[in-house]
């Protein structure tokens, strides 16, 4: 069995104004009929030939726990247990927490970790890469998954391949965490990178044992915040004094950048992190002209414009638009150029800053 670890704390601030600090990206309708968190936990059950999944553990705060149990309820899985952090310390504190939860039940656990908000169009494949990676675990690795690069990425991780990518899993020699603009164009023109796809696999054990030798400092408070964890509901509520003192960083900087255990299985199919309203429009299959309306929005004469009417009985008309995203909600509307998808963010502080 795999137990899958699904990450669902992030804010998604990119995604704007769809995507709120109340309701972020996972948890909304953002393309087809599941949302992407649900899409994610059904990816990571039930069986193939090759690997089985185990009941999900869930890491999610307060505010979404119940967001949570509804959309698993809706598509029929069961959570084996959702862990509430107290507040978000980024992913290496909470996957260190479901490594030594998991550990505790069963010490040979071995742990699929996964964002919630990703798309994976071809589910077969996916599970082709995870039962590869079964390989390298077997050995003690930690496991990454790698998408060959089309461009100077800053946001994602650069993984470097030991040796030549063949058919199955391939050594890292370095992990590389969100280069700047200039290293990432080395990487990509040196040949031997991957990006990181953000998906871990290993053994609870190993993964325990990298976070001891790489970030010592987060044992204390993440093994205190789970033992003196409260049930609630359901819910296993992580303590608030301890989990205070754990860092706030990534699982990429904390460990993944120091360890040398690590491989890559590479993965051929479609990926996408839906970072931006770009990758939105990218992944929803634009026509002829590059145009993509949602219900409730019409496009006259645009070309690569993504139009979305996203409130009750709400219209949205664009005309004459090129390379224009626009986002109408009942109480707010975003309206920028295409190119400029990653300053969205940049909205979410300026009204921050305007309360
Ligand atoms: N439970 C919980 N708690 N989840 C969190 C937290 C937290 O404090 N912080 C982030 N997450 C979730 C996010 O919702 C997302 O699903 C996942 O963990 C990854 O976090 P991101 O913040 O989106 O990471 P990133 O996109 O900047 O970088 C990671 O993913 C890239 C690929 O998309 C890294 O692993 C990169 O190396 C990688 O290339
Ligand atoms: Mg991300």
């Amino acid at each position: 069995h795999i137990t899958p670890v699904i990450l669902c704390g992030g804010s998604g601030t990119r995604l704007w104004p769809l995507s709120r600090k109340s309701y972020p990206k996972q948890f909304v309708h953002l393309m087809g009929e599941e949302t992407l968190f649900q899409a994610s936990a059904r990816r990571l059950s039930g069986q193939t030939e090759a690997l089985s999944f185990a009941a999900p553990l869930v890491l999610t705060n307060s505010d979404f726990r119940f967001i949570v149990t509804e959309q698993l309820q809706a598509v029929g899985i069961d959570p084996g247990a959702i862990l509430i952090e107290p507040e978000g310390r980024n992913t290496a504190p909470a996957i260190l927490a479901a490594a030594l939860y998991a550990h505790q039940g069963n010490p040979d656990a071995v742990l699929l970790v996964a964002p919630s908000d990703h798309v994976v169009p071809d589910i077969a494949a996916f599970h082709d890469a995870v039962a590869q990676g079964l390989g390298p675990v077997g050995q003690g690795d930690l496991v990454t998954f790698g998408i060959a690069p089309t461009h100077a990425e800053t946001a994602y991780g650069y993984l470097e391949l030991a040796g030549q990518p063949g058919q199955g899993p391939v050594k890292l020699s370095r992990f590389v965490e969100k280069p700047d603009a200039a290293r990432a164009q080395t990487m990509l023109d040196a040949g031997n990178y991957m990006w990181n796809a953000g998906i871990f696999l290993f053994r609870a054990a190993d993964v325990i044992a990298a976070f001891e030798t790489h970030a010592p400092t987060l044992m204390a408070p993440v093994s205190d915040a789970l033992a003196q964890a409260k049930t609630d509901l359901g819910f296993l509520r992580l303590a608030p004094d301890p989990w205070a003192q754990a860092e706030d960083i990534s699982v990429d900087y904390a460990v993944m950048e120091r360890a040398a255990n690590l491989s890559v299985v590479p993965f051929a199919s479609g990926w996408s992190d839906l970072g931006g309203w770009d990758a939105v429009w990218r992944e929803s299959d634009p026509d002829a002209n590059g145009v993509v309306t949602s219900a409730g929005a019409t496009a006259i004469d645009c070309h690569n414009t993504l139009l979305r009417a996203e409130g009750d009985r709400l219209e949205v008309v664009g005309i004459g638009l090129d390379n224009i995203m626009a986002i109408a909600m009942n109480d707010a509307v975003l309206v920028a150029d295409m190119s400029r998808a990653q300053d969205v963010k940049l909205a979410v502080s300026a009204l921050k800053d305007k309360q």
